[in-house]
């Protein structure tokens, strides 16, 4: 949406990933998020949204037709929550669905009907993002309902980032961007090597359609939750901020090792994602598992990605042409190591199974130009 909010991809941090709708999902949890959101450097790296996700409400609205918060969950309630989230200057998230009921099997109360009225309490709550899911939408057009829910939230007055969360079923990067500022563009991510390459394929072709304010969202991190190497965690955080895709949180952080933590604040990385010029990194070669991606950065910068999808070894190698640069000296600096080398051609990295090395590659220099009246050298091999 054009309206100034999410000029860059959101970042924050979402329940979902770690807790699905189990009882640990509470204000305890959310709130010991939001500590450490401040106490970890996690904020100062740029995390804004502590975002809560589906089972927040009880099975069935007051008698007013307001969402009530679940009461074991959050005895507090949620404005409460939302206050302790912005004291310690962050942003507040919640979700529901543009259906009759979330997606959850337990079924709570969504939005379908009831923008308005949810919009409202939404924004009384103090809410500045809003996830806003596919399920029980009883078969009515994915772009009204998602309309209806950005007219009412425009209606409050408050400022709130609408994610779109329809799964890429009816192609929401074709239509989405007047509605929303992000929409998934594929199903679920689940904490798997397999899950996070396949979402990345579908996502990575999309990339001519994300710019400020309208991002394709390829779904939450998994990094931290167990299921992948570190190796392949350093990967799907390298190819989320290669595709400029939110940098939502997915695990526990308060279990979060030295590891995870050191992925999600990498700052060279986050950099990237968060770029402001805004365009998302683009396959430049695919061949065999082998993958380059090469995305343009506002200060004329380039960052490749060399990400390898097999299991063994690979040196892989592009050359400045194919990641979109003109003749000339670069610096290339590794965004994992810090490591910086100069090149006037080619570069190549061995790349570890299921690994992605990602370089930021800054002019030095261009060719210098012949003196007037100098005939240049290959014009005279020419003759
Ligand atoms: C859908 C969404 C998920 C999550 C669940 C909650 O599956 O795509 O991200 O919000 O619903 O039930």
């Amino acid at each position: 949406l054009p309206d100034g909010q999410a000029l860059t991809p959101p970042m924050g941090f979402n329940n979902w990933n770690s807790t699905h709708c189990r009882a640990e999902f509470n204000e305890t949890m959310i709130k010991g998020i939001a500590d450490l959101f401040v106490a970890r450097g996690l904020r100062d790296a740029g995390y804004q949204y502590v975002n809560i996700d589906d089972c927040w409400a009880l099975p069935s609205r007051a008698s007013n037709g307001d969402l009530v918060p679940d009461p074991a969950r959050f005895p507090s309630g949620v404005k409460a929550l939302a206050d302790y989230v912005h004291s310690k200057g962050l942003k507040f998230g919640i979700y529901t669905s543009a259906g009759t009921k979330t997606c959850d099997t337990l079924g709570f109360p969504g939005g379908l009907g009831h923008e308005q009225q949810d919009a409202n309490l939404f924004a009384s709550w103090g809410v500045d993002y809003l996830k806003y899911d596919n399920c029980n939408n009883q078969g009515v057009d994915a772009r009204a309902r998602y309309r209806a829910m950005h007219d009412a939230l425009v209606r409050t007055g408050r400022p709130i980032v609408l994610s779109i969360c329809e799964w890429g079923e009816n192609r929401p990067w074709l239509w989405a961007a007047g509605t929303g500022h992000l929409w998934r563009t594929t199903g679920d991510i689940s904490d798997s090597w397999s899950s996070m390459l396949g979402i990345f394929k579908q996502n990575a072709a999309l990339a001519g359609y994300a710019g400020p304010g309208r991002w394709n969202d390829p779904d939450m991190l998994e990094v931290g939750n167990g299921g992948m190497t570190d190796t392949e965690y350093r990967s799907h955080f390298s190819l989320w901020a290669m595709m400029a895709a939110p940098l939502l949180i997915g695990s526990d952080l308060r279990t979060a090792t030295p590891a995870t933590l050191s992925i999600l604040t990498n700052r060279d990385l986050i950099a990237v994602d968060q770029d402001a010029l805004g365009r998302a990194g683009r396959v430049v070669r695919a061949s065999g598992g082998v993958h380059v991606l090469s995305r343009p950065l506002a200060n004329g910068d380039v960052a490749v990605a060399l990400f390898n999808e097999n299991a063994a070894a690979a040196t892989i190698s592009t050359d400045l042409r194919e990641v979109g640069l003109g003749a000339g000296t670069y610096s290339v600096r590794d965004l994992w190591t810090g490591s910086v080398d100069t090149t006037a051609s080619s570069v190549s990295a061995p790349v570890p199974g299921h690994g992605t090395v990602v370089y930021r590659l800054s002019r030095l220099s261009t060719p210098s130009a012949p003196p007037a009246g100098v005939t240049p050298l290959s014009d005279l091999v020419e003759l």
